[in-house]
């Protein structure tokens, strides 16, 4: 009597491959978050910053501004305004970070070339 069920072997080999396409997929998504992540400067913040601003535009274009508190608190409002979603928290960690790393003062000058030509004012 030899029925058209599927053998145990057969079940095997369809879950390993389901597993095999998860374990995939995962090791995409990590290495995703790390190729956005190398932009950021380590400090506190850097995470959460990656994930919320690194959604709809690069991370690159997100740190594109030098500029204060001020300055980037005005960004932070115009990003949820266009529908940046985070925490309260979330954004104020994002904030101090921005301040912190990209200020319009902090020594953090992107030493060397390729110097921001400030004038592109529209
Ligand atoms: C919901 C989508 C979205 C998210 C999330 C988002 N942005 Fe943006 N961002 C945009 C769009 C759209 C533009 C282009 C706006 C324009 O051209 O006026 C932009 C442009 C920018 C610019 C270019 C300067 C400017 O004011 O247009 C900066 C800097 C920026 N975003 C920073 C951030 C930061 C920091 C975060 C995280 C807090 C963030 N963005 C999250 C949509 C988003």
């Amino acid at each position: 009597m030899t029925g058209t069920s599927p053998s145990p072997v057969n079940l095997h080999a369809r879950l390993t491959e389901g597993l095999i396409a998860i374990r995939l997929m995962m090791a995409l998504v990590s290495a995703a978050s790390l190729a956005s992540a190398a932009v950021l400067p380590d400090g506190p913040g850097k995470a959460e910053t990656g994930r919320l601003c690194g959604k709809c535009h690069t991370l690159d274009q997100a740190i594109s501004l030098r500029q204060g508190q001020a300055g980037w608190e005005e960004t932070i409002a115009k990003m949820v305004n266009l529908g940046a979603q985070g925490s309260d928290e979330d954004f104020n960690t994002v904030l101090r970070y921005l301040v912190k790393y990209y200020g319009a003062s902090s020594g953090t000058r992107a030493a060397g070339a390729g110097g921001t030509s400030e004038t592109g004012r529209r």
